[in-house]
């Protein structure tokens, strides 16, 4: 028996959301359970961990993971947990090894998760039997074209399955230039005190928000930037209006993506954006012979967010790809990976690794913003009354556009369909009984042949 009314708690038909949803723990544990433990989840990139024995940590809901390419160059998980006791046995953060030893009793393991040495095993143990005592491994992994994503379902759709459709739009960002694309640095991590979903709502597909969230930021940056940032997104402190013109929203089968569809605008904050902008346009004609005209002319090089439920944003334009890690259902820590074609030039990436960590860095001038409002919407529905209440987000109902790409399209940056999409497939989650039934009906993959090429 389901534990809450799910209906109740997202009305689709009015488009409404009970505020408990970003408070109750008893809700935050059954999206642990129902949403982190049965999804695909995202771990990292490959070009994080070119050399055997390369390894990063990172998050599957609130588990702490290791990702490890073995001596056999095989790339696998695990729990980061000592099958002894429960140690951490990884405290860094990423880097080259040869094992992971727990700094408790010293055991150790091998990359490959094996149970490599036990201090004093002869003398205190009779025939421990270590080949059952390995580090537990992420029974799932898979790639799609670089990007890793584990999973804790063993009955889980395969990854490809899980994205659907929204393979389309990624193509755009991993496929377009010849090297493919490449993760910069280390991530940058901001621990923010809200609720997990209210940065994946914004991420996903806001653009009510920016003129008067960052009203100061956008002045700041339009006075050392390059003059496009007046006009980010067709709207800014200096003029609120909007230009919905050619942008798109789409809702697909479990994802989302919002897109301004001009090949150009994603780099309308950067100072520096011309280096950056005559790449693109060198590429363009590869891009355009690659993926078909409507993506490489008009999605390549665009500010577009793709949203990969529950908790991942791609984000071309601004460069960076997003992950939000729960931590407890008031707080959550946001990890920020710049990214970029690997052909760049050097310099180039520099510009734009300069620029994540200028907007969306730890002190980032939008970063902070964004903070301050989720943890003030999540905080608020500390109150018995104001958690009774319903967040609206009705904007753009019915509102459809023409589309040739998948899914269905709803015109303008100025929407909330992606929220809206984004609270249906937490429903759905939510509701569903195995891990099949998260994901939502994709494009039939023959007519998106027939559709796309
Ligand atoms: S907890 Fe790891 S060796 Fe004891
Ligand atoms: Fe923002």
């Amino acid at each position: 028996m389901k534990k809450f009314d799910y209906q109740t708690l997202v009305d689709s038909q009015k488009a409404l959301q009970q505020r408990s949803i970003f408070w109750d723990p008893a809700i935050y544990e059954e999206e642990l359970k129902q949403i982190f433990n049965r999804c695909w989840l995202f771990l990292g990139h490959e070009t994080q961990l070119p050399q055997p024995g390369d390894f990063i940590r990172t998050y599957m809901g609130e588990d702490d993971v290791i990702v490890v390419r073995g001596k056999d160059k095989v790339i696998r998980a695990f729990l980061n947990a000592c099958t002894h006791r429960g140690n951490k046995v990884c405290q860094a953060e990423g880097g080259n090894t040869r094992s992971f030893t727990c700094s408790y009793h010293g055991w150790s393991y091998n990359t490959e998760g094996d149970l490599a040495g036990v201090p004093l095993e002869k003398e205190i143990y009779d025939n421990l039997d270590r080949a059952s005592l390995g580090l537990v491994p992420v029974p799932r992994l898979e790639s799609y074209k670089g990007l890793l994503f584990g999973c804790f379902s063993e009955d889980a759709p395969s990854l490809l399955d899980y994205l659907g459709d929204i393979t389309w739009y990624i193509d755009v960002v991993t496929d377009s230039a010849k090297g493919g694309l490449e993760v910069v640095g280390t991530p940058y991590r901001t621990e923010i005190p809200g609720n997990w979903k209210l940065p994946v709502e914004n991420a996903i597909g806001d653009g009510y928000h920016v003129a008067w969230a960052h009203a100061g930021a956008m002045s700041v940056l339009g006075a050392i930037g390059n003059g496009r940032s007046d006009n980010v997104l067709g709207i800014s402190a200096n003029n609120t209006g909007v230009d919905q013109a050619g942008a798109i929203e789409v809702v697909m089968n479990t994802h989302t993506v919002l897109t301004t569809l001009d090949g150009q605008s994603g780099y309308a904050l950067y100072d520096h954006p011309d280096p950056v902008l005559e790449h693109i346009e060198k590429n363009r004609p590869q891009a355009i012979e690659k993926l078909g005209a409507l993506r490489g002319k008009q999605l390549y090089g665009s500010e577009t967010h793709i949203g990969v439920f529950p908790n991942l944003q791609i984000i071309q334009g601004l460069n960076f790809i997003r992950i939000i890690h729960p931590k407890g259902p008031g707080k959550f820590e946001v990890w920020t990976y710049g990214m970029c074609e690997r052909e760049m030039p050097e310099e180039t990436k520099g510009i734009i690794q300069n620029h994540v960590r200028q907007t969306f860095g730890p002190a980032g001038l939008l970063e902070g913003d964004d903070g301050d409002f989720v943890e003030s919407i999540t905080h608020s529905a500390a109150g018995y009354a104001t958690r009774q209440m319903k967040g609206f987000l009705g904007m753009g109902m019915g509102r459809k556009v023409p589309w040739d790409g998948p899914g269905e399209a709803s015109p303008g940056l100025v929407n909330e369909a992606c929220q809206r999409g984004f609270y249906d497939q937490w429903r759905r989650a939510m509701e569903a009984a195995d891990a099949h039934g998260i994901i939502g009906e994709a494009t039939p993959v023959a007519l998106r042949e027939v559709r796309h090429g």
